[in-house]
């Protein structure tokens, strides 16, 4: 960007700038996910981060479509917005030992990462309506589905697998006193039916005499 000149001038800059913002992004994440995979402990965190670097691929060529609609070149613009998010999720992972802690530290790095795409897309889906260029937002969407289905499989993994507090409550904690309460309700609805259905049974056979 120029000194005495502005380099987004119009809504199209604006869109363009997102995008080239968003393809950096996109790359920096699919070069530091090898390395989350490789200190993800947890079998479902690890295929998780599997699976999300082969989205994040996908999602690189869909931008590099995008960009296609545009004529324009497929090109990054430094983000320091996910330098940052990166630099302190891997600066976090190096002062942890601990491998369940790991886990749960690698979750929240990721998310802090899902949730940024998430407003970027969000963004780019909008200006794209607006300038007219419906024709880039199935793409758009596309990918946006995929951050929001990934951030939803963390934060389950957050609250039922990989948190070791969260191990230790389904033991004795609040959450399976409440499933050990449905259950003994299901069990009684269960007991009360053929009770139900003798009655009903009862009134055929009194209808039917
Ligand atoms: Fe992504
Ligand atoms: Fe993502």
């Amino acid at each position: 960007m120029g000194f005495f000149t502005k380099d987004i001038k119009t809504m199209t800059d604006l869109f363009m700038h997102g995008l080239q913002d968003l393809f950096y992004a996109e790359n920096q994440i699919a070069k530091s996910l090898p390395d989350m995979i490789e200190k993800a402990t947890n079998p479902q965190l690890r295929a998780g981060f599997e699976k999300h670097l082969k989205e994040t691929e996908g999602q690189i060529s869909r931008l590099e479509q995008v960009f296609e609609l545009l004529d324009a070149e497929a090109k990054g613009e430094k983000c320091p917005a996910i330098d940052g998010i990166l630099k302190e999720g891997s600066e976090l992972m190096g002062e942890i030992a601990d491998e369940d802690v790991m886990n749960v530290g690698l979750v929240a790095a990721a998310q802090a990462v899902e949730h940024y795409e998430m407003t970027r897309y969000g963004a780019l889906i909008a200006w794209a309506s607006e300038l007219g260029r419906g024709d880039c937002v199935p793409l758009l969407k596309a990918s946006l589905a995929e951050e929001k289905a990934t951030d939803q499989k963390l934060t389950a993994l957050a609250e039922r697998r990989v948190n070791p507090e969260g191990e230790k409550k389904s033991g004795n904690g609040k959450k399976p006193a409440k499933r050990a309460a449905s259950t003994a309700r299901r069990t009684r609805k269960a007991q009360a039916r053929p009770a139900k259905a003798k009655r009903n049974g009862g009134k055929k056979a009194r209808r039917r005499a």
